[in-house]
């Protein structure tokens, strides 16, 4: 475009190229869900029909978002891993840490998987909705400890070292205190059977034990083989209860 032709403020043009790379892919228009701009601190979503009158050529996407990077037909959690998640550093550094304290492949595997919510999905329940969508997948051990240690990072256990992180005095403040559901959850968790194995991982939670180490996900790959029943289908594809989630993160802009 010629800018001398058409004065328009840089500011405008760059909202305007803004909402032409959000809405318009080549022939397709993505949207973006309620929740994602939620996320903006506005509860709103974008009008089918105005869209579509404003791009009368176009049709709304229906499948992978081309923006992303590409998922094959049958994806495994390790393209998941590689492909989703935004950050794998502290699962690889949870997990080597676990392995390298001896612990058995659930509780690595566990660690491997703890924030999946996070780094993949959605921070608030992160515990909750990992173990949701591993669930059809591992030993219930395994998505139990996950879906606990949401709480239990809140409350100390001095049998094992472990104590209330410091992070989080940093990060929420020395008065915060858990809601009563967190405190009701670790409750019921203490006392049960695979308690040990949650708190495996909130003793293994740590952002960095050996500032040169480099842990890598294939260091993972044969205890991801062993104890993670990848459905031949593809994740997603496998009609399992959790299912539709990982088709949600290989397609979070499909309009329907
Ligand atoms: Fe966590
Ligand atoms: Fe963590």
């Amino acid at each position: 475009m010629n800018e001398h032709a058409n004065p328009q403020s840089l500011s405008a043009r760059a909202d305007e190229l803004e909402e032409e790379m959000m809405h318009t892919l080549g022939q397709c228009i993505a949207t973006k869900s309620v929740l994602f701009n939620m996320g903006d601190g506005k509860v709103k979503m974008d009008s089918g029909p105005a869209l579509k009158a404003a791009n009368p050529d176009k049709y709304f996407l229906m499948g992978a978002d081309p923006r992303l990077p590409k998922m094959p037909d049958k994806p495994t959690l390790i393209d998941f891993f590689h492909n989703r998640f935004a950050s794998l550093n502290h699962l690889l550094q949870s997990a080597t840490h676990a392995l390298k304290g001896g612990h058995s492949e659930k509780v690595v595997l566990a660690c491997l998987l703890h924030d999946i919510g996070v780094t993949g999905f959605i921070r608030c329940d992160h515990g909750y909705w990992g173990a949701q969508m591993i669930e059809p997948y591992v030993d219930e051990e395994i998505s139990w400890a996950v879906r606990a240690h949401q709480a239990l990072r809140f409350f100390p256990d001095p049998s094992v070292g472990y104590e209330y992180p410091e992070m989080y005095v940093k990060y929420f403040g020395a008065d915060y205190k858990p809601e009563p559901y967190i405190v009701a959850e670790y409750e019921r968790a203490k006392n049960h059977k695979y308690y040990m194995t949650s708190r495996m991982i909130t003793v293994n939670d740590i952002y960095s034990f050996d500032p040169d180490a480099k842990p890598v996900l294939d260091d993972f790959v044969d205890i991801i083989g062993r104890n993670f029943k990848q459905p031949k289908e593809g994740l997603g594809f496998d009609n399992s209860p959790s299912a539709h989630m990982w088709r949600t993160l290989m397609w979070p802009t499909r309009f329907l």
